[in-house]
């Protein structure tokens, strides 16, 4: 069984901003966390690039909009890589690959008989490309996501029958599993209550998108092609892709991550059409908050739009994805704010996990001939051992139902357990008398032990950070064997060597 997880399709009218940077390392962190767990995963992720948005955009700059994408798929693409997103696929919904599979769905939807042609009118936000639900003065209206006025759109499409499954949509989404958190799934419910109504899968004043078969002038729909994308991705290395060869590859999705704002799509409309194709429907829609700065809105117009890549070249990946995770319970909204984010780098990273390192791998080395001491009480209970294991046994729980931030959270909790540990026991009075040494071992054994586990845990949160970890406690980490079982405790060997300490992370400055 594949376990397969996905980003939205990231849309090219422009760079990666810092929301679609928290997405991906959100999907990142679990993608590595399952890996970790032994499952096997196929990471999604990817650019979505038709539709007026786009080839308005490419209109501004001059330059076509082929060429445009081409750019910017290769930012988003080079843009992950920097980051270290561990994605098994990148897909481009310009690929023909994934236009094959758009044109087979789209048969397998009209002989179900939901596609009829209609008259479309309605006010219409280009930047969210969606039709809004007729709000008051829609002329005067900005669409509070873009802050930009809507656009009266009347015309002939072909419309999706959406309507026809209500009640399968009403069903779907009243499994608590399928739309998490509640929040979220409660907004879905009121809106799925109102009454589903059909929704238009064609445009005619498009030409960067799909062309419709048997439909001159029409091309899809720029959401209709792009969840499609998560289908291609599955066997995107291929000429002749297929509906079929995709969903042999562990179609459906297990989790698709996505921001609020585009919720209704994968958890109304895309199951829906995914039924009407006859194919098995997502098992869960994980949505998350909105990120804001220092309490604002983030926006061009604002001016205080922060630049993902200023933020990994200034402080790296590790603190940004710390920061991201561990500060913002995922669904809830978050804010980035400069300080917070200096004081928590500073607290958690430098001064509670890599000083507890650094100063007790110094005090090993120079007592026990830069080694590892020789603990004879391995086997036996100690409070650290105690914190250790629950803290692994909370940790796999929390992340099993991703709850990533107390997860993050309980890695921190351990290592303030274990600075409190080795602050109670003050080894360095102990050492002063002979026949203390027994014990100063198996407290300089524990503390090192504990923060073995401490680097292990992080591995999918800071990646970057917890090997630097397993370094300096010399490279005791195996990939071969399973990770859960190197959580036990015990493991860190007596007398093997110590590396000499480098400090794992840099005090950050707030300027
Ligand atoms: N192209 C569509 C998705 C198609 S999926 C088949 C799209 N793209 S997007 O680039 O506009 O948005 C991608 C994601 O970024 C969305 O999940 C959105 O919620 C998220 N975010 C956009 N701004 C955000 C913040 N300020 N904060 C957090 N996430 C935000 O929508």
């Amino acid at each position: 069984m594949t376990f397969v997880i996905t980003t939205p399709l990231y849309y090219v009218n422009d760079k990666p901003h810092l929301g679609s940077v928290y997405t991906t390392i959100i999907c990142d962190s679990i993608a590595r966390y399952k890996r970790l767990v032994g499952e096997d995963v196929l990471f999604i992720t990817g650019v979505d690039e038709h539709g007026l948005k786009i080839q308005r955009k490419a209109n501004e700059m001059g330059i076509e909009p082929k060429s445009h994408c081409d750019e910017i798929s290769k930012v988003f693409n080079t843009n992950w890589e920097n980051w270290d997103i561990s994605f098994d696929k990148f897909i481009r919904t310009s690929s023909n690959n994934h236009k094959l599979i758009v044109n087979e769905f789209y048969e397998r939807v009209k002989s179900s008989d939901d596609i009829y042609m209609g008259v479309q009118k309605g006010w219409y936000c280009v930047g969210c490309e969606e039709f809004k639900d007729n709000p008051e003065n829609s002329s005067t209206y900005k669409c509070p996501i873009h802050q930009k006025n809507l656009e009266w759109k009347n015309e002939e499409n072909l419309f999706f029958r959406l309507s026809k499954y209500q009640k399968e949509i009403e069903e779907i989404i009243n499994q608590p599993s399928f739309i998490e958190p509640i929040e979220r799934r409660n907004e879905i419910i009121n809106f799925v209550a109102k009454g589903l109504k059909d929704f238009s899968i064609s445009r005619t004043n498009v030409s960067w998108g799909i062309p419709v078969p048997d439909h001159d002038k029409h091309t899809f729909y720029v959401w209709f092609d792009a969840l499609l994308g998560y289908v291609s991705a599955m066997n995107s290395d291929t000429k002749d892709n297929s509906l079929e060869k995709s969903i042999n590859k562990g179609w459906p999705a297990d989790i698709h991550l996505i921001g609020k704002d585009i919720l209704r799509f994968h958890a109304v409309y895309w199951p829906a059409m995914l039924i009407s194709a006859d194919m098995k429907v997502p098992k869960k829609v994980l949505g998350h908050g909105f990120l804001t700065r220092e309490g604002q809105k983030m926006g061009k117009s604002l001016g205080n739009v922060l630049d993902p890549d200023l933020l990994l070249s200034k402080y790296g990946n590790d603190p940004v994805r710390w920061y991201l995770i561990k500060d913002i319970s995922l669904g809830n909204d978050g804010d980035f704010q400069d300080k917070r984010f200096v004081d928590i780098i500073n607290n958690d990273l430098a001064n509670t996990i890599g000083n507890l390192l650094n100063r007790t791998s110094s005090m090993s080395r120079k007592w026990f001939d830069n080694k590892v001491p020789n603990n004879e009480k391995i086997l036996g209970e100690n409070k650290l051992k105690f914190y250790a294991k629950n803290a692994v046994k909370n940790y796999i729980q929390h992340f099993n139902i991703y709850k990533l931030d107390l997860a993050a959270n309980e890695v921190l909790s351990l290592a303030i357990n274990t600075n409190l540990y080795l602050n109670n026991n003050q080894p360095w009075v102990l050492i002063k008398e002979k026949d203390n040494l027994p014990l100063v071992k198996e407290i300089i054994y524990n503390v090192l032990e504990s923060t073995r586990i401490i680097g292990l845990l992080l591995l999918p949160l800071v990646p970057e950070l917890s090997s630097k970890i397993n370094e300096q406690l010399g490279s005791i980490y195996k990939e071969e064997i399973p990770w859960e079982q190197q959580l036990s405790w015990g493991i860190l060997v007596s007398n093997s060597i110590l590396p000499k300490p480098n400090p794992i992370i840099n005090k950050l400055e707030y300027e």
